[in-house]
């Protein structure tokens, strides 16, 4: 059953909710405690990759009840439109060496897998002492890439989505809960 969206300034462009903000928050409970059991004794560098990270890793790092330090990297794979370009570059890197240190990456979804692994391959090359990743939702059938997710919130379907840190053309971050942009939205432009 699908769930209507509020009926607000940025609903008015959302087919409908996926996952409401109840939903997220009961999920960033539960990973944040299954990441605290993972690292205990370790002090994790969380890195959210921007922009899409930004609220799932506030609630996610605040859900985590241990000593971290958090940093971020930005990289572009997408530009403005819904289809991933297959070029990934480094826009923002992060603040300090990694080397022994654990990693956690924090990233909104992970679609065809090509920034993430990107990533793990440019930061493994740091030497840290482990890399594992988080994402708030996982597009298994857009998967192209060969890697592991060790921590999903959810497993979405194969649709463009936006709202708490996704967006569409820079827009629709600010959503607390992910719902499914309306097609009009994005074939009007
Ligand atoms: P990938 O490299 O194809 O795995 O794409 C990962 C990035 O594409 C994510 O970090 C998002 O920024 C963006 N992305 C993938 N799917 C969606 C979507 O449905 N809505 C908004 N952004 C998306
Ligand atoms: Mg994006």
């Amino acid at each position: 059953m699908s769930i209507p969206p509020p009926k607000t300034h940025l609903g008015a462009s959302i087919e409908e909710v996926l996952f409401s903000a109840e939903n997220i928050a009961a999920k960033v409970q539960e990973l944040g405690q299954q990441l605290v059991e993972h690292y205990r004794g370790k002090r994790p560098l969380v890195i959210g990759i921007l922009s899409g990270c930004f609220p799932f890793m506030a609630d996610l790092c605040r859900a985590m009840d241990m000593e971290l330090e958090v940093d971020f990297m930005a990289v572009s794979s997408y530009g403005d439109g819904t289809k991933s370009s297959g070029v990934v570059r480094i826009l923002k890197d992060l603040g300090q060496p990694i080397e022994g240190r654990h990693i956690l990456v924090v990233e909104d979804i992970i679609d065809t897998g090509l920034t993430l692994r990107y990533l793990t391959e440019a930061l493994q090359t740091r030497k840290p002492a482990s890399i594992e990743v988080c994402a708030l939702l996982d597009k298994q059938e857009a998967r192209t890439q060969n890697i592991e997710v060790r921590w999903k919130g959810f497993v979405c379907p194969h649709k463009f989505v936006v709202g708490y840190g996704l967006d569409y053309a820079g827009d629709y971050r600010n959503l607390p809960y992910v719902g499914v942009l309306k097609a009009s939205v994005y074939s009007d432009s």
